[in-house]
C-alpha cells in the first residue's frame, strides 16, 4: 500500500517517546515526516489535522497505566478517513497496563485501522540521581529494536493493497481501563541556590505549572509530574524534595530494576 505522508504525533515531556518514534521512523526508511509534537499546551489547543491516506505513529508516556489525560483528549479529537496508526507507548520498567490498549482504542474510534503497536521503555521520569530507575533507556538495544520494528511495519505496507486488507490487532490491557489516578496537588520540587534564572524550565514544562515571577516556583495545581524542567535544568537546580513522590521512586528503584524489553505487535 503506498502512503502518501508518514505523520509522527507525539506527547514527550522528557523526550523518550519522540525518541522512539523518531527511531521507527527512520527504520521505516522515511527520509521526511511530518512531526506534531503535542508536548507544549499551545499545540495541543490547535484544531487536531484530518488524516487521508497516511500512516501516523502516535506516540504517549504511561502515567499510571494509563495515557496523561492531556494527550489522550487530543488524541481522540483526530479524523481519519482510510489513514494507518501505530500505537506505541513509553514506560518507566513498571508496566505499562491498560494504556497501550487505550492509544489503540482511540485511535480505533477515531476511524484508523491499526497496523502495529509497541511498547517501550524509557527512563522513569521520577528517575534522578537519588533513585535510579532504567536509566538511559531507550538504550542502543532499545534503539535498535524500534529501528526493527520500523522495517517490519515498512515490509507489512508493502504487503497490503489498502487498510481493509488489515485484520485485527491485539494488545494487552483491559477494558473498562483501570481507573485514572487522582492526583491532589503536590509540592515536590525545590529550586536551589544553583538556579541562575536561565529559564530553560519554562518551555520545558507542558502545563504552564512554573511561575517566572517567583523565582521559578512551580505551580503545584497545574504540575503534572512529568518532571521534564528537572530534566532539562542545565544547572541541576530543580531537585525532587523529600516526600511521598520521592518515596515512589525509591519504591520503583527498588522494585522494578529488572530490565524490562519492548514488545511489539502486528495486526493478524
Ligand atoms: C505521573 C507519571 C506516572 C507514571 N506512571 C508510570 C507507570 O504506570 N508505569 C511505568 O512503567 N512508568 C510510569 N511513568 C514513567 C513514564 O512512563 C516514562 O518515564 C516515560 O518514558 C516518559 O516518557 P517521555 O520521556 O516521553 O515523557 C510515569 C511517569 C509519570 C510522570
Amino acid at each position: 500500500m503506498n502512503i502518501q505522508h508518514l505523520h509522527l504525533i507525539y506527547f514527550s515531556p522528557t523526550r523518550t517517546t519522540r525518541h522512539i518514534l523518531e527511531e521507527i521512523a527512520k527504520g521505516m526508511g522515511w527520509e521526511a515526516a511530518t512531526v506534531t509534537d503535542i508536548t507544549q499546551p499551545e499545540i495541543r489547543s490547535q484544531k487536531p489535522p484530518v488524516f487521508g491516506n497516511d500512516l501516523v505513529l502516535l506516540g504517549a508516556p504511561v502515567y499510571s497505566g494509563r495515557l496523561p489525560k492531556d494527550a489522550a483528549r487530543y488524541f481522540s479529537e483526530l479524523t481519519a478517513r482510510g489513514a494507518l496508526a501505530v500505537p506505541v507507548v513509553l514506560y518507566g520498567n513498571r508496566a505499562y497496563e491498560d494504556a497501550l490498549l487505550e492509544l489503540k482504542n482511540t485511535a480505533e474510534a477515531c476511524g484508523f485501522a491499526s497496523l502495529a503497536a509497541g511498547a517501550f521503555i524509557g527512563e522513569h521520569s521520577f528517575s534522578g540521581k537519588d533513585y535510579i530507575i532504567a536509566p538511559n533507556r531507550p538504550d542502543k538495544e532499545d534503539l535498535a529494536k524500534a529501528f526493527a520494528f520500523g522495517q517490519k511495519i515498512a515490509g507489512l505496507l508493502e504487503s497490503i493493497q489498502s487498510p481493509m486488507d488489515i485484520g485485527p490487532l491485539t494488545v494487552p490491557g483491559q477494558f473498562p481501563y483501570k481507573e485514572a489516578v487522582a492526583r491532589g496537588p503536590m509540592d515536590f520540587i525545590q529550586v536551589t541556590e544553583d538556579c541562575d534564572g536561565c529559564g530553560v524550565c519554562l518551555p520545558a514544562c507542558p502545563a504552564t505549572a512554573i511561575d517566572e515571577a517567583n523565582r521559578y516556583a512551580t505551580r503545584p495545581e497545574r504540575c503534572m509530574y512529568c518532571c521534564a524542567c528537572i530534566k532539562a535544568c542545565p544547572q541541576g537546580a530543580r531537585i525532587m524534595k523529600e516526600g511521598p513522590l520521592k518515596g515512589i521512586a525509591k519504591m520503583l528503584s527498588e522494585s522494578f530494576s529488572a530490565r524490562k524489553e519492548p514488545e511489539t505487535f502486528f495486526a493478524g
